[in-house]
């Protein structure tokens, strides 16, 4: 055990490369003077958990894609590259910690541990805490026209738990594809295929994804973010709920409804949770990292009662539950009013910086124009057919600006028409018009070299 230990020690602080030829057991056991077994045994067990290879003739290697923690989830966008230094940071997958309700969310977690007996103190049931799990199903009744009982709504740590319990369960009961919207969050299909399923990107148009091609592929199960799609902001149309409802029914199959940023939707004209349909075939998922912020890991997953014994079958080899007082302090923050009142004014907000971007495309990006709806934390911009999208991006770097083109969303390797995609999650109206200001420089640059005649040709 201690030579296993220390080996994967060596492995997860990359002390050892990953493709490192590590010593022959024969050798090993001569130099730390024990009998070869052991090492054999060490061997085997880092092998069968993904930290070493071993291939006749070569040896055994520290694996290429070791089971090492990185310290970074697939789903987690901003650790895939360190944030350059850079003035604003436009890239989705951030949230506006900025305006996080520290005095409310601080009066709540207070009261809570108040009132914290020697229950509310010890572990939390797996599911979450009864009342907690009361609250919220009501709350999501209310809010999201979600149909369902606390028995079956389960408090996750964040969606990505909730991910990775989804597809454990759908891997167990058969399933062996994930059908996943294109583009979509790059990180989640990556998260996806990690988990043993193979994502398969189904197309996004105006009405949403495209259910007619679900139905032509092999899968029996989608993830979908219906209300605001993630990144295109369009929404799910009234005959795509129904086709993709009636496409679950007809091949026995499941929805997972990704419902992440509702919160910050219009509430006047957002749409009830798809759930409410079908309960019996919808999985749905929601998260507090985009109202509240993705420290706190709070996040929830309503389903079938069928379904959610078998996450909850899963759960019980995977942890011991969530934070049973962050879930109290939660739950106590919406019993009061003040999840309503914070989700409203970040609302107010983010319209605001809506129409900055509106404003900004008009004047700074002339011929581009706003594909996403009303609402969310990022706008879909489609570029003119002329304008490089890679280039411009890597311009927008140069004047300080970091972002995102439509390409890194997209799942297929088909090409897409050129897109910025740019989240205002971070940036306050002043941080927005100063840098798409920027951007507007590098646009024009590019616009104008287009229009610049070819002098090399006519001289020759
Ligand atoms: C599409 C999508 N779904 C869900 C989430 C929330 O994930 P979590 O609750 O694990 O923070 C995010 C966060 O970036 C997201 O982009």
């Amino acid at each position: 055990m201690q030579l296993r230990d220390s080996l994967r020690n060596l492995v997860e602080s990359e002390t050892l490369k990953p493709g490192t030829r590590i010593p022959s057991t024969r050798q090993l056991a001569v130099d730390i003077g024990v009998s070869r077994s052991v090492v054999v045994e060490a061997y085997d067990q880092l092998t069968a958990e993904g930290y070493l290879t071993s291939r006749r003739g070569s040896g055994t290697c520290v694996a290429e894609h070791t089971g090492a923690k990185t310290g970074a989830s697939a789903l987690a966008p901003l650790a895939e590259e360190p944030a350059p230094d850079a003035r604003w940071d436009l890239r989705t997958g951030t949230s506006n910690t900025i305006d996080f309700p520290r005095a409310e969310w601080l009066r709540c977690m207070t009261a809570v541990i108040n009132e914290a007996g020697h229950q509310e103190l010890g572990y939390a049931p797996l599911a979450g805490v009864p009342h907690a799990r009361h609250v919220l199903t009501g709350y999501l009744g209310r809010v999201r026209g979600v149909r369902n009982r606390p028995e079956d709504l389960m408090i996750t740590s964040g969606f990505a738990q909730g991910l990775a319990l989804v597809c454990r369960v759908l891997l167990d009961r058969g399933h062996t594809t994930l059908a996943v919207e294109d583009p979509g969050h790059p990180g989640e299909r990556e998260f996806i295929a990690t988990s043993g399923l193979r994502p398969i990107g189904i197309p996004v148009d105006a009405d949403g994804l495209d259910v007619e091609r679900l139905e032509a592929s092999a899968a029996r199960a989608v993830l979908v973010t219906p209300a605001n799609q993630f990144p295109t902001g369009v929404r799910l149309s009234r005959e795509r709920r129904a086709q993709l409802v009636a496409w679950a029914r007809k091949v026995g199959g499941c929805i997972l409804e990704d419902d992440f940023d509702s919160g910050l939707l219009d509430t006047a004209d957002r749409p009830p949770a798809l759930q409410s349909l079908a309960p019996d075939r919808v999985v749905y998922a929601g998260s507090a990292s985009k109202t509240l912020a993705p420290a706190l890991r709070l996040g929830w997953l309503v389903g079938p009662s069928d379904f959610m014994a078998s996450v909850e079958h899963v759960r019980a080899g995977w942890d011991i539950g969530c934070s049973g007082l962050e879930q109290l302090a939660f739950a106590r923050f919406i019993d009061t009013g003040a999840f309503d009142r914070h989700q409203r004014r970040l609302r107010t907000e983010f319209r605001r910086r809506r129409r900055t971007v509106r404003a900004q495309l008009d004047t700074q990006l002339p011929g581009a124009w706003l594909l996403s709806g009303p609402g969310g934390l990022q706008a879909y911009i489609r570029l003119p057919p002329h304008i490089d999208e890679q280039s411009l991006v890597r311009a927008a770097r140069h004047r300080s600006v970091l972002l995102r083109g439509g390409r890194h969303y997209a799942a297929s390797t088909a090409a897409s028409p050129p897109a910025l995609v740019i989240s205002y999650a971070t940036a306050n109206c002043t941080a927005l018009s100063r840098s798409l200001g920027e951007v507007g420089v590098a646009y024009r640059e590019q616009s104008e070299r287009r229009e610049e005649p070819d002098i090399s040709r006519r001289t020759t």
